[in-house]
C-alpha cells in the first residue's frame, strides 16, 4: 500500500514556515499608502522601521557597514537578505552593487516590491535561496553580509565554508548575530517560536566555526550593552510609528521582540557584530 501521508516538514520547512507572511506585498502596498501614493518614490530610510529585520535596525546596519569599509566598487551579497532593507542601504550609502539572497519567496518577492519603490533596481536584486546552498559561482563577491540569520542554522560549518566560497581572496564576511551565554532565550523570539528552530552558538562556538572555514578576524564587537540600552529607549518610547515590522511578521511581534529583550537583560543571550577576512 502507498503511504500518501506528507513527510514530516524539514528544519528547513519549518524555519520558512516562520518567514512565511502571506499576502506580504500586498500588505506591504496597502500599509504605504501611509507615505504617499503608489506611483510616489520612497527614499530608502523610511522603510528602515519595517525593513531592518535585526536589533537596532538601522543603526545596526549602518555600523557593519562601517567596521566592513564597504566602498563603491564592492559587489556585496547579503545572505538572509529578509525584505531588504540592508542591502538598499548600503546602495543608497555607498554605491556598491548589492544581490540578496532568503529563504523566503515571500520576503524576496517583497524585497523586489520595496526595491522598485525606492528606484534602486539597477543597483540591489533580490534571489530566493538556501545559505546552505548559495546559487552563485565561486568568489563572486568582494563582502558577504550575514545579519541575525545564523541563529535559524544549525549547520555553522556548511553556512560558513558557502560563505568563504563565494568570496573573492581579501574579501570580508560581516555578521551580526545573537549568541548563547546563560541558557536558553525566552520563546518566543523574533527568529524562532520554539528551540527548535533556534541554533545559537556561543561565542567561543561562533568564533571556531567561522575561524575553521578558514576566516581571519579582523573585528570582534560586542554589542550586547548598546543593544540593551536601545531596547530601552525603544519601550519607553512606546509602539513603533507605523508602518513598521509589525506588518512583515504580524501584530504579535511586539511580544517576540519584548522576550529578545528580557533574555538579553537576563544574560541568557548576546549580540556580536563582527568582520572576518578571507585571506
Ligand atoms: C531575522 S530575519 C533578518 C533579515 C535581514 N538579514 C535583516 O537584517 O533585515 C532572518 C532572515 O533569514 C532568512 N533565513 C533563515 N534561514 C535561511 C537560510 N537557510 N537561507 C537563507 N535565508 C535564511 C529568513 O528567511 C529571514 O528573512
Amino acid at each position: 500500500m502507498t503511504d500518501t501521508r506528507d513527510p514530516a516538514p524539514t528544519a528547513l520547512d519549518k524555519v520558512r514556515d516562520h518567514y512565511r507572511a502571506t499576502g506580504l506585498t500586498e500588505r506591504l502596498r496597502t500599509a504605504l499608502l501611509a507615505f504617499g501614493p503608489e506611483d510616489q518614490r520612497l527614499g530608502p530610510e523610511r522603510l528602515a522601521p519595517l525593513d531592518q529585520f535585526h536589533t537596532r535596525g538601522l543603526a545596526a546596519t549602518a555600523d557593519l557597514a562601517r567596521m566592513t569599509e564597504i566602498s563603491s566598487s564592492d559587489r556585496v551579497l547579503d545572505v538572509g537578505s529578509g525584505v531588504g532593507g540592508p542591502a538598499r542601504f548600503l546602495a543608497a550609502t555607498y554605491g556598491c552593487e548589492v544581490v540578496g539572497v532568503d529563504l523566503s519567496e515571500p520576503f524576496t518577492e517583497a524585497a523586489r516590491y520595496l526595491t522598485e519603490r525606492t528606484g534602486q533596481a539597477e543597483k540591489v536584486r533580490f534571489e530566493t535561496g538556501d545559505a546552505l546552498a548559495l546559487p552563485f559561482e565561486n568568489a563572486g563577491f568582494d563582502a558577504v553580509f550575514l545579519q541575525h540569520v545564523a541563529m535559524n542554522i544549525a549547520d555553522r560549518a556548511g553556512l560558513y565554508a558557502e560563505i568563504q566560497r563565494v568570496l573573492k581572496p581579501g574579501g570580508r564576511f560581516a555578521t551580526f548575530d545573537i549568541l548563547r551565554a546563560a541558557g536558553e532565550p525566552h520563546y518566543p523570539v523574533p527568529w524562532a517560536r520554539t528551540p527548535e528552530t533556534s541554533c545559537l552558538l556561543t561565542e567561543r562556538e561562533t568564533r571556531d566555526a567561522i575561524e575553521a572555514a578558514g576566516f581571519r578576524m579582523r573585528v570582534w564587537h560586542d554589542d550586547t550593552d548598546t543593544a540593551k540600552a536601545w531596547f530601552a529607549q525603544a519601550f519607553a518610547a512606546g509602539p513603533p510609528p507605523a508602518p513598521n515590522l509589525g506588518v512583515v511578521m504580524g501584530p504579535e511581534f511586539p511580544g517576540l521582540t519584548g522576550n529578545l529583550a528580557r533574555s538579553l537583560h537576563e544574560g541568557r543571550v548576546r549580540v556580536l557584530a563582527a568582520v572576518f577576512d578571507k585571506p
